[in-house]
């Protein structure tokens, strides 16, 4: 099975690290899909969220880290993918989860969405909280891997 794993990961945290790394014990081939979308306003520039990623999972053999715009199952079938990974952290993910999960069924019957909850330890963490976090001058070493948190406390210029 070849799975997309997408998202903004403005930046990545250890939630998302976690679930790219069971989710690519579980397919074939995992492609991590960074949406590059410029009406979002993200902290970081697409080449800086996909840096992150390699810097964090690129030694993942099966996964493929690359960035995508426009529809999201157009990429999925354009990359060959019968899958679509989303991480699920509480009730309040399920709606918008859900919805998702049904237009891109709707736009194609062929690509399914898999759902793998969060950790446990993860589940409260969100890329907006991290950011919140930094640059309040908290400490996010829980929460990101070094290399992310330094390029955080770079950006936010601390
Ligand atoms: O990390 P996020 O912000 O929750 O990820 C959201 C993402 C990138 C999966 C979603 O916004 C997306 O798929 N965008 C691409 C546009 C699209 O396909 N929209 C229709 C499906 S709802």
């Amino acid at each position: 099975m070849i799975a997309i794993y997408p998202g903004t990961f403005d930046p990545a945290t250890y939630g998302h690290i976690d679930i790219i790394m069971r989710a690519s014990k579980v397919v074939d081939k995992l492609i991590v899909a960074v949406l590059n979308n410029s009406a979002k306003q993200p902290m970081f520039t697409v080449d800086e969220r996909l840096q992150m990623l390699n810097e964090t999972c690129g030694d993942i053999s099966n996964i493929e880290i690359t960035a995508f715009s426009g529809l999201l199952i157009e990429f999925a079938k354009h990359s060959g993918a019968n899958a679509i990974i989303r991480g699920l952290r509480a009730v309040s993910d399920f709606e918008y989860e859900f919805q998702m999960a049904l237009t891109n069924k709707i736009l194609n019957e062929e690509v399914e969405t898999l759902f793998i909850s969060t950790s446990a330890r993860y589940a409260y963490l969100s890329s907006s909280i991290v950011k919140e976090v930094a640059a309040l001058g908290g400490c996010v070493e829980s929460m990101v891997p070094a290399v992310i948190g330094d390029r955080l406390l770079q950006k936010i210029g601390k």
